[in-house]
């Protein structure tokens, strides 16, 4: 305990005396104080871990005081010193936010226990609060949602690579998190401090792009009327994530090469040589292996990058993961659209998961906001999804995967027969749904069960 300090407030010279005696002995640092005004002065300017404080003295109250110091220091730990047979003064303590009391009179052994209760709670609180820091601080993907094996696997590789600066090579489909796991491998590498600079290799003529990564100097073209850095510069002691690099010129792919290669490169139509340390990481959602082979994208190049490759995992390969992003998803944009949204139906819920996902997340969030805009109601229905494919059907979807291709015919039957359980086997309700007479109901039945379909 002797790192602790002390402050004991009694207006009893003798009380305050014995007190101090008893946690000297225990090596605590103490300061005392005779009443909670100069209590109060002192603790501004002098830090203390606990205080022991009687409850009755003459100026200003215990309980005053304890109010005050609850006020400025809602943490601080507080002990009362009550006289014998106060007990309402014992419970006002507490409720007004202290630690415990002791009654009077007390032997130095019964402050003592209450001392030593207070500091091994303290120590608890503060290891609970360490671990969990250091957790925290070790590995952060908590933005990125998913708990399939495919994610757990995504996972464990995200660690290995984050802790080191080689180049990343992000491959996956359009939506699948690429970027926000370029962003994540960043905030837990030791360039976390640096800066994240993006930049998106379609679409940008070379010179731009010549321009973008490696600045210019003040008149190097038409219209550079100023030196501007280039991005390589920006991500200095941070990182580069290069966007769509399939994309990018065999031109530029060479002079990218160069920067991998040597880390330096010079400012267009400048002289000076520029270093970079920027770690770099390169996304891309087309196949590289097969551009390599039609050769639109330099070997070489492609094995510089490549150091640690990632795979992203399409959403339909990961369908259990559905609903912990819907989840996610429906809370962020409830919370953003003000909307007292609680769940989605199990309909709803068979429809999305029923779905291809060719967009993958990104489609998915898309999906999950429009439905948050669109629902007034508690809970997500299918009519808010309007889904594009006929799972737009209430309650039904069309199966994927394996099950493809498909016939009209049998989307038909399909249809039919979930609208039919929805509604317990009614007809009129079920052929109103579809948006057909009862007769042509019928009729259908009747040739499901002549071709030996059960309905
Ligand atoms: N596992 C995930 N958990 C939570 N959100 C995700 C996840 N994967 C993707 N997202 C979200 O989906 C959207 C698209 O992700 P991102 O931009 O990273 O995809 P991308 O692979 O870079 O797509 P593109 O190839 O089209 O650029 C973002 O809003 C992102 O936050
Ligand atoms: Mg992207």
């Amino acid at each position: 305990m002797s790192k602790n300090r002390v402050m004991v407030v009694d207006d009893e010279f003798h009380m305050r005396d014995f007190i101090c005696e008893t946690l000297r002995r225990k090596h605590l640092e103490v300061v005392a104080f005779s009443d909670g005004q100069s209590a109060l002065d002192a603790l501004a300017k002098y830090p203390v871990d606990l205080i022991i404080s009687d409850v009755k003295m003459p100026k200003m109250s215990g309980l005053t005081l304890l109010k005050h110091i609850k006020q400025t220091y809602p943490t601080m730990d507080v002990i009362m010193i009550t006289a014998y047979g106060t007990i309402e003064d014992a419970v006002t303590a507490i409720r007004e936010g202290a630690y415990d009391y002791v009654q009077k009179p007390f032997a130095p052994h019964d402050l003592l226990l209450c001392v030593e209760k207070v500091f091994k709670f303290r120590d608890l609180v503060y290891e609970n609060k360490n671990l969990k820091q250091q957790l925290g601080t070790r590995f952060r993907f908590d933005n990125i949602i998913g708990a399939s094996p495919k994610m757990l696997k995504l996972y464990e590789t995200l660690e290995m690579v984050s802790s080191s600066k080689a180049s990343v090579l992000i491959q996956g489909d359009s939506g699948t998190g690429k970027e926000l796991v370029a962003r994540a491998i960043h905030v837990n590498s030791p360039n976390r401090s640096g800066p994240f600079i993006k930049i998106n290799c379609a679409a940008m003529p070379d010179t731009l792009m010549e321009s973008e990564l490696f600045g210019h100097e003040k008149g190097a073209f038409t219209g550079a009327i100023k030196m501007v850095e280039g991005r390589f510069s920006l991500a200095n002691g941070g990182t580069l994530l290069l966007d769509e690099i399939s994309e990018m010129s065999p031109n530029m792919q060479a002079k990218l090469l160069r920067v991998l290669q040597e880390r330096e490169f010079e400012r267009l139509g400048g002289r000076e040589t520029m270093k970079t340390n920027a770690r770099i990481i390169a996304t891309t959602n087309r196949d590289l292996k097969t551009l390599l082979r039609e050769e639109k994208f330099r070997e070489d190049l492609y094995y510089r990058l490549n150091v640690c490759p990632i795979f992203m995992p399409s959403l339909s390969e990961r369908k259990e993961d559905i609903p912990l992003l819907i989840n996610h998803f429906l809370s962020i944009y409830a919370k953003e659209y003000n909307r007292p949204i609680e769940s989605l139906s199990q309909e709803a819920l068979d429809v999305l998961m029923n779905y291809s996902w060719p967009g993958n997340v990104r489609e998915l969030e898309n999906k999950i906001e429009r439905a948050v805009i669109m629902c007034m109601e508690r809970q997500i229905a299918p009519k808010h999804l309007f889904m594009e494919e006929s799972a737009s059907i209430p309650g039904f979807a069309v199966p994927v995967g394996e099950d493809l291709p498909i016939t009209l015919r049998e989307i038909e039957r399909m249809a039919i027969f979930k609208t039919l359980k929805e509604n317990n086997s009614n007809r009129t309700k079920t052929a109103e749904m579809l948006g057909i007479s009862v007769r042509t109901l019928r009729n259908k039945l009747r040739e499901y069960r002549t071709e030996g379909i059960a309905v």
